[in-house]
């Protein structure tokens, strides 16, 4: 029986349209070549193009819409002339939260032919997992702003760390590491934040007694982020923050080969609501509709979807491909020190996968 997967597209702003296309052609190659899945792909064209016209980013029912999908592909959300608050809690966060996708997973892995900017550092080195908690933290929304715009304006930002949220997102971490036989390391900053941070500490701790066959590091996050630069072989899978992990997430892009090939997942691991991939790049309004903007990163994001999807031989092999691409230096966009065109890279990745389809084969049902 052939599987049909509803995927739902949001292709936003800037860049996110045609690096989303060719994410789309990739899956389609991918279905095809299997035999055994396809994907029934819906389009919505929600953004801030759909702001300008609308007053709102997505319909009032967005959620609803949304929620019979068995994930969401999501291209970039943010324009200039619209605020980026306004933008991102209307959209980008609101489906992270609304649909509890408590985990955002981020790969940061040197593939060979990628460019590293730190000396003497070999791909073996580059290889870590993101774990970022992606629910509340620092991201929760709540606080106050009194008096604004007088002398007694008074501002504050509320950072949010339940036991349950804390618990989840830590055991999530924890059984991959588990499952993968690697390191976990917990990146927070108790020495400053002594209530938010000495919690999370104290929960990671507490989780590990469930874990004794996990190995354990916690690392302060001004540390983290040289040690990542310094020693990038200390990390294996990390487990962190919403606001710090956005940030080492954008450090480990910049050692990874660039903002061009990160890739992001933001996952509802117990299955209640769909799950949204997404490139970790954002809109690139200066590149946007010159056919220039690198899809590997929104590629990299659909082979999460698949890994997700229970078809993780095919997510890898996407990788793979990737790889060849960059080991060749063929069909790369100027990011890449290449002069493909966008859809040229989407193109190369999809033959790729078709021309190995012979060497090794994989099915779905295996
Ligand atoms: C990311 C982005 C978002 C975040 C922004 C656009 C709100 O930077 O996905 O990392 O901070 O989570
Ligand atoms: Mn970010």
């Amino acid at each position: 029986m052939r599987k049909t997967y509803r995927i739902a597209v949001i292709p936003g702003d800037g860049i996110g349209p045609e690096v989303i296309r060719e994410a789309v052609k990739v899956l389609n190659a991918t279905a095809e070549l299997d035999g055994g899945f396809a994907f029934a792909f819906t389009e919505y064209p929600w953004g801030c193009g759909y702001y300008r016209e609308t007053g709102e980013m997505m319909p009032e029912n967005a959620l609803e819409l949304l929620r019979g999908s068995d994930a969401i592909l999501l291209g970039a959300v943010g324009a200039p002339g619209v605020p980026d608050h306004i933008s991102l809690r209307g959209l980008l966060l609101r489906l992270r939260q609304g649909f509890d996708q408590y985990v955002n997973l981020r790969p940061v892995r040197l593939l060979r032919g990628a460019a590293c900017p730190l000396r003497d550092v070999s791909p073996e080195e580059v290889d870590m997992t993101f774990v970022r908690e992606n629910s509340e933290g620092e991201y929760s929304g709540q606080g106050a702003w009194l008096y604004p715009g007088t002398p007694r304006e008074v501002v504050i930002q509320d950072g949010v760390f339940s036991r349950r949220g804390c618990e989840r997102v830590m055991r999530y971490a924890y059984e991959l590491a588990r499952r993968e036989k690697k390191t976990l390391t917990s990146v927070s900053k108790a020495n400053a934040l002594n209530y938010s941070m000495v919690f999370w500490d104290q929960v990671f701790a507490e989780l590990g007694r469930e874990y004794p066959d996990v190995e354990t590091r916690s690392l302060l996050v001004d540390a983290a982020a040289m040690f990542m630069v310094k020693e990038p072989s200390r990390f294996q899978i990390v487990v962190t923050s919403n606001l710090f992990g956005d940030i080492l997430t954008d450090l480990g892009a910049a050692i990874a080969g660039g903002m061009g090939l990160a890739a992001g997942a933001n996952l509802n691991p117990e299955r209640a609501f769909p799950s949204m991939f997404e490139p970790i790049h954002g809109s690139a309004p200066e590149l946007a509709g010159r056919g220039v903007a690198n899809p590997l990163a929104a590629i990299w994001s659909a082979a999460q979807m698949l890994d997700f999807l229970g078809h993780e031989a095919w997510g890898e092999r996407i990788v793979r491909a990737i790889e060849t691409l960059l080991a060749k230096g063929t069909a790369l966009t100027p990011d890449q020190g290449g002069t493909a065109r966008t859809a040229e890279c989407g193109d190369a990745l999809a033959a790729l996968l078709r021309s190995r389809q012979g060497e090794n084969p994989i099915k779905s049902s295996e």
